[in-house]
């Protein structure tokens, strides 16, 4: 398995635990491989905030009787991070393994439990040079610029911002001038944002090479704090992220996808980004949404194009169970498969597992679980007949 996802995956298994539990964990991975995810997700999460002057942090991440250093360091352009200690620090964070665990992947209740010690150090150079005088007349505030450098990595590493403002950082048109969908994720995913969730998207997005790509995963890698985020598409992508994997194939093609969720899954939610193409939508949902699970969310965007002939789509007939949204209109039949008077005999995989559909402007929302609810059979015992 991918580096970085077995130890994300190990760490998170233990991120509510004791030290030791922790500490065996990290044995288990390695103290580095373990350090390398670690620093990785604590930079993926540090705000980027600029300071006028440049300022360092040194990070030392304790364990037994080893550390790892890492340095941030901010100026006006921004931050860099990079394993060891960084030149002329003016700030150390030292934080034990366990600690950093609990404050990147413990459940909420628990972050605030993570200790750390947090020193600026005493060859602090603003305050012994002219820099200081000038420091001190305000024209430049070291002091402030290492506070805000600290909030940017320890309150970075515990916030979880809303859905909204991670797809304008992350460039995801999932919100903003074409789509308006982080409102509707935002309240299907609330309930699941503290759960080590397994979530695949079909589509990546960013289709040149040099243009900047994979918007959505690392929207939901910064959303799902304590989840695997999976991405596909037909084209070859570069994205890489502390818990992103990405793989090339088709989702038009039932074997490729059978092969990646039995590799990554089981999956807890799968969304649909990808061609838009009807019979590609529908191949995918017929494969995935049985290797969901119980309980799962397979999401299906922009079905604008079940009404547009060059996607598959038919505006003439728009009950088409060929199109998109035709198909989605009969999982609400099945949905009450039990109250058809029309139809007899076994009901379809769907017809049993699919439990809710939230339909919104342009996007699906689809529940799996056990369509099973007593049915109308009870009245006939009283001679009452549906038909
Ligand atoms: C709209 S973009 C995805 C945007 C991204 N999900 C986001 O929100 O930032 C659609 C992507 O689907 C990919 N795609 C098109 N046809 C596909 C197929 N048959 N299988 C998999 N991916 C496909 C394209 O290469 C493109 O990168």
């Amino acid at each position: 398995m991918h580096d970085n996802h077995r130890a994300a995956e190990v760490l998170v298994n233990v991120a509510a635990g004791s030290d030791d539990e922790i500490s065996t964990a990290i044995d288990a991975i390695g103290f580095p491989a373990a350090a390398h995810y670690l620093l990785g997700e604590l930079t993926e999460r540090c705000n980027q905030v600029t300071v006028p002057t440049r300022t360092a942090v040194h990070l030392s991440v304790g364990w037994t009787t080893r550390n790892h250093d890492h340095g941030f360091v901010f100026d006006d352009k921004g931050m860099t991070a990079a394993a060891g200690t960084p030149e002329d620090p003016q700030v150390r964070i030292e934080i034990p393994v366990a600690d950093l665990t609990r404050l990147l992947l413990a459940p909420e209740r628990l972050r605030g439990t993570a200790q750390w010690r947090h020193r600026m150090l005493p060859e602090f150079p603003e305050l012994a040079t002219d820099n200081g005088a000038a420091a001190l007349a305000g024209k430049i505030d070291p002091i402030g610029c290492v506070g805000k450098a600290t909030q940017a990595i320890l309150g970075g590493a515990g916030e979880t911002p809303s859905l909204q403002e991670l797809a304008v950082r992350y460039g995801s048109d999932k919100w903003g001038s074409t789509h308006w969908y982080t409102p509707h994720y935002e309240h299907h995913f609330r309930p699941w944002q503290e759960e080590p969730v397994r979530i695949l998207e079909i589509g990546i997005g960013g289709y040149g090479e040099t243009e900047y790509q994979g918007g959505s995963l690392h929207m939901w890698q910064r959303y799902f704090r304590r989840g695997l985020v999976f991405g596909v598409d037909i084209t070859e992508k570069k994205v890489s992220g502390p818990r992103i994997r990405t793989f090339q194939g088709d989702q038009n093609d039932p074997e490729f996808l059978t092969g990646l969720a039995g590799e990554i899954g089981p999956l807890d939610i799968v969304i649909d980004d990808g061609s838009h193409v009807s019979e590609h939508i529908l191949t995918s949902f017929g494969t995935l949404f049985p290797l969901l699970k119980p309980g799962g969310l397979y999401v299906i965007e922009d079905l604008q194009t079940s009404y547009w002939g060059n996607y598959g789509g038919n505006a003439r007939d728009v009950d088409s169970p060929l199109t998109s949204v035709g198909f989605l209109k009969t999982l609400v039949d099945g949905l009450h498969h039990q109250e058809r008077v029309d139809r007899s005999g076994e009901p379809s995989y769907t017809e049993q597992h699919v439990t809710g559909l939230h339909f919104y402007h342009n996007i699906c929302f689809v529940k799996k679980g056990a369509n099973n609810e007593c049915g109308p059979d009870w009245l006939r015992q009283f001679g009452f007949d549906p038909r």
